[in-house]
């Protein structure tokens, strides 16, 4: 028996979506397969912004013919659209023919939605308020070996005025330290050579107490395990990010010396108004301080644009905080209503002519930056972490410590492995190079 699962969204999901499939192996589906050929076929929904919702309903849609033609296909639909309030009966209404409908605080429930339907007609459905146990006691199936993933937190508290994912991940849930640095440390053993920490808002670990240790403890724990490997954290809140934790990344060579800090604006009156609780002075002054203890530090971002008031000179407020902090890559997103959360609601909803010229003109700048920082790599030498072979361009592929693509071209495998190279042209956001061994 196959399975075939479908993802949306974030790191969160993707790796939430290993969890689904090492259910779907216990259930007794032994392989990933295309979408015809699969015996169970998940969606792991994302609801962040509308295109994302889009998307999942057109891709849930699509599958009636296959349903029709195969009868014994499971079709199961999770994660936070789910989870949105009265999307599940939306879900059952416009797409009959899905059997099992979970929210992400079932995810661990899904071998036991599985056999529920097993033995009934009607589809089975369950959304629960609140996750019951931070430990979901999944091995997942790792798809992105040499890297892993490891949750150290769930949910989310801050209710920025634009966002779902409060309602649909709940309040925030540490998991244990040390069961935090025991999976590190068996995947270490694996061979794993790059581990990313999740959670929502990882500088708030440990506030609901469970953690036993606070995020800059964690981290440098983590980091004093042997081997070589390289530590990644994400994401952080600049309300949040603290001293200790630049001190901490600072005294760990294995800690990728990249900080992905969400900024969402450049201008005060915006920020207040989507409850970011900073300021875009504080935010620069953390920026330095990061820089005074750790010099080559990268800063990457997330960016909306068109919240509801923001004038162009508040938009060209964010245009000039990139051109001062020179992110070396941003995310950018246009402002997407949310239906339940408290800018939605607001007046002053910006045009959807005015959003797209803002988001083309953020988009060009972040570009031209990007470039330009990557322009810098050419004749440095940098060291990659092999992850993947190209197959269409001939060219292994892998990563810097900020982050970065690089390419090189070798006549044995080298996924795994840490790759030192010459850099001799930058393309964009990509590095090409020659493997110095
Ligand atoms: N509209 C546009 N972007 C959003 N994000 C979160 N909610 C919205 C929304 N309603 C962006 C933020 C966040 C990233 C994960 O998604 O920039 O940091
Ligand atoms: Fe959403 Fe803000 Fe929480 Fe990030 S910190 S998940 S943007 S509410």
């Amino acid at each position: 028996m196959n399975y075939h699962i479908v993802t949306y969204g974030c790191q969160m999901n993707l790796h939430e979506s290993e969890k689904i499939a090492g259910i779907l192996r216990e259930k007794g589906f032994e392989s990933e397969s295309s979408l015809e050929d699969a015996d169970i076929i998940v969606f792991n929904t994302c609801c962040i912004r509308e295109n994302a919702e889009n998307h999942a309903f057109g891709n849930i849609g699509a599958l009636k013919k296959l349903k029709a033609k195969k009868k014994s296909l499971l079709i199961a639909v999770g994660g936070c659209m789910a989870q949105e309030e009265g999307k599940a009966e939306l879900i059952r209404k416009r797409f009959p023919f899905v059997d099992i409908v979970f929210g992400t605080h079932n995810l661990p429930s899904l071998g036991d939605l599985i056999d529920q339907k097993r033995v009934r007609r009607r589809a089975v459905v369950q959304i629960a308020e609140a996750r019951e146990c931070v430990e979901d006691g999944v091995t997942p199936v790792r798809t992105s070996y040499p890297n892993a993933w490891v949750n150290i937190m769930y949910g989310c508290n801050n209710f920025c005025t634009y966002c779902i994912v409060p309602y649909v991940r709940g309040r925030e849930k540490s998991r244990k330290a040390q069961d935090i640095i025991s999976e590190v440390a068996a995947l270490l053993q694996e061979g794993y050579k790059e581990i990313t920490l999740l959670g929502q808002n990882v500088n708030s670990y440990n506030s609901d107490g469970q953690g036993g240790m606070s995020f800059p403890e964690l981290l440098d724990a983590v980091a004093s395990l042997d081997g070589k490997f390289r530590l990644r954290f994400m994401t952080s809140h600049p309300k949040d990010f603290t001293e200790e934790v630049a001190v901490v990344m600072a005294r760990h060579k294995k800690i990728s010396p990249h900080l992905h800090l969400p900024v969402q604006s450049g201008n005060n009156r915006i920020l207040s108004l989507m409850n970011r609780r900073y300021t875009r002075e504080k935010y620069l002054a953390e920026i330095e301080m990061l820089k005074k203890h750790l010099p080559d530090c990268e800063v990457t971002t997330d960016l909306i644009v068109g919240f509801p008031t923001e004038t162009e000179s508040e938009f060209e407020d964010t245009l000039r905080l990139v051109e001062e902090v020179g992110f070396s890559s941003a995310f950018t997103f246009v402002y997407s209503p949310r239906t339940g959360t408290k800018a939605a609601s607001m007046e002053g909803q910006i045009p959807e002519e005015v959003q797209k010229s803002r988001i083309i003109r953020l988009v060009d700048l972040v570009n031209r930056k990007t470039r330009e920082k990557s322009a810098e790599y050419v004749g440095r030498t940098v060291e990659i972490l092999c992850e993947d072979y190209d197959e269409k361009k001939g060219y292994y592929l892998g990563r810097d410590a900020y982050g970065r693509m690089g390419y090189f071209q070798s006549e044995k495998n080298r996924i795994g492995e840490f790759i030192t190279l010459k850099i001799t042209k930058a393309n964009g956001i990509s590095l090409y190079g020659e493997a110095q061994d």
